[in-house]
């Protein structure tokens, strides 16, 4: 695709899966480069803020290759994987030797899946991604039990000025380089700055949490909001 990836009308969702099938094989080495190994680390926080017991039932949305999915499973929780697009889930399939992860195949804000029924619902650099992002959390709250807990992971919004534009500048010049360089296709990679300008990122979460009636909204920042991770109990 020539002209990039980002959309905002009714073909969007067609082309993020696009998106995704198309860079999976080498997804997991790009964000290993571009966020400099950090990703793994921002996953484990992630899932440290949910505090996971054993016996927990947790729910993974837009999991893609499974590294969260692996991460909750890791501290005992029975996991499901859930994402749209075929590649990302083989590449997760692939990776999965944990007896308590599923993965299948769904969409984010229609899961299908029964309300009230999971401990934890986490969805890491997926929101950004929806058509329709209070669609996403929405969802996320349906599907989590009372007192359950929600989680979100994504590229945040530094309000320090100069700080943003240096991030903004590495986020739309620099990252295209590794999808041109590692996937021949620079616009995938293009694809994170034009979302996240269209997307209302923390704070946009944390109102919408508070709007659907979560409690205890909270969100983390991480090098000065260049990642969040947003919180809410239902
Ligand atoms: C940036 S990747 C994040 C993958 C993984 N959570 C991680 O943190 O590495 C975004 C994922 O969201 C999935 N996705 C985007 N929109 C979706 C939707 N409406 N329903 C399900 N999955 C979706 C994509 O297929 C892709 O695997």
């Amino acid at each position: 695709m020539a002209e990039g990836y980002f959309s905002s009308d009714e073909t969007r969702a067609e082309r993020v899966q696009e998106l995704f099938d198309a860079i999976a094989p080498r997804y997991d080495l790009i964000n290993d480069l571009q966020s400099f190994w950090l990703h793994r680390h921002w996953k484990r926080r992630l899932v440290s803020l949910a505090q996971p017991t054993t016996g927990q039932r947790a729910l993974d949305l837009c999991c893609g290759t499974g590294d969260v999915a692996f991460e909750l499973a890791a501290h005992g929780l029975e996991v499901t994987g859930l994402d749209f697009s075929q590649s990302m889930l083989e590449c997760a399939s692939e990776r999965n030797s944990a007896p308590r992860v599923s993965f299948q195949r769904g969409d984010a804000l229609n899961t299908k899946l029964s309300e009230n029924h999971f401990d934890i619902v986490t969805m890491a650099y997926g929101l950004r991604n929806l058509s329709n992002f209070e669609g996403g959390v929405q969802e996320m709250h349906r599907l989590t039990k009372p007192g359950g807990k929600m989680l979100v992971l994504d590229f945040g919004k530094p309000t320090f000025g100069p700080w943003r534009w240096f991030y903004f500048t590495y986020l739309k010049w620099l990252v295209p380089v590794f999808g041109r360089i590692f996937c021949s296709d620079a616009p995938a990679y293009a694809y994170i700055h034009e979302s996240l300008e269209h997307y209302p990122a923390q704070d946009g979460v944390a109102k919408t949490m508070r709007d659907i009636g979560c409690r205890e909204v909270a969100i983390h920042r991480i090098l000065g909001s260049a990642m969040t991770i947003n919180v809410g109990v239902k």
